[in-house]
């Protein structure tokens, strides 16, 4: 791992881009163990995500999922085994290398600032992102994926109502196009009109070359819109291939939906 002023060794933006025949996974975790404390949460995980396709990553509660999560994104660290991003090593970077590299993590939960209002939470990020020019688009088009955030731009982002939190946190992630998005339980806690938004927003983010990662509890949705499927059972993975191949099984692991929902 070289400190070379944060210019990443083996991992290039145009390692990714550079050839479709036979392109490395945008991510391939091999081996993979995790812990937290004594405890251990990952037992020698391999998975990959072929570049451009959407993998969903299912399995009960308690399987290990989003420490696969976070570990894909430098917040926990690996007790074995290697992650590679595009081909490169990155075992062991840091997050803020990671995300430099074009990793972005939409976490359970919300992350927004709270003391800032909706609009100024979104300036922030495509400040960063795009810089002074792009905002002025950047805005329009989140604004456009989620009109409800429109309506409420001038309010502070802390007395947001929890899903709206939630989408603001999406409309960041989302209208900033990484090359790998992980994306943990995103529908959780959100109406199931503001759900369909999400997907149909992951939809074009795949479609525009981005990569994802989705940990997804409904079933269904995850099939909606995944390739591939990787079936996690306490910390190991029992299944992995392709979408129509492995949803029977996967129905069977996962609780059924609610009733009249
Ligand atoms: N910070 C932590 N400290 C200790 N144990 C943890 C911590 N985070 C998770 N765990 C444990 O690690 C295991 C895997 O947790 P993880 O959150 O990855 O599961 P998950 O598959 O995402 O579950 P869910 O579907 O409920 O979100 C669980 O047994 C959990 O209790
Ligand atoms: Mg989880």
């Amino acid at each position: 791992m070289k400190e070379d002023g944060g210019r990443p060794s083996a991992v290039t933006a145009s390692s990714v881009a550079a050839s479709s025949v036979a392109a490395p996974p945008a991510l391939e975790l091999r081996g993979v163990s995790a812990a937290y404390g004594r405890f251990r949460a990952l037992f020698g995980v391999s998975l990959s995500v072929p570049v451009g396709s959407v993998t969903a990553l299912v399995g009960p509660n308690g399987a290990g999922k989003s420490t696969i999560a976070r570990v894909a994104t430098g917040l926990v660290p690996l007790t074995k085994g290697r992650i590679f991003l595009a081909g490169g090593d990155v075992t062991g970077l840091p997050t803020w290398r990671l995300v430099r590299l074009g990793v972005a993590h939409a976490p359970e939960g919300r992350s927004v600032f709270a003391t800032l209002d909706v609009e100024d939470n979104l300036r922030l990020t495509f400040m960063r992102a795009f810089g002074r020019k792009g905002i002025g688009e950047a805005l329009a088009h989140a604004f456009e994926r989620f009109p409800r955030l429109a309506d409420r731009r001038r309010q502070l982002a802390g007395t947001l109502s929890g899903g709206e939190q939630r989408m603001l946190a999406l409309a960041r992630v989302l209208t900033v196009p990484p090359k790998l998005l992980v994306v943990d339980e995103l529908s959780l806690g959100l109406a199931p009109r503001v759900v369909d938004d999400v997907y149909r927003a992951l939809r074009e983010i795949r479609d525009a070359g981005t990569s994802l990662l989705v940990i997804e509890q409904q079933l269904p949705r995850a099939l909606e819109l995944a390739e591939q499927l990787v079936v996690l059972r306490k910390g190991q993975v029992v299944e992995a291939g392709p979408v129509d191949k492995l949803s029977d099984l996967a129905r069977e692991l996962l609780p059924r939906p609610p009733e009249n929902s």
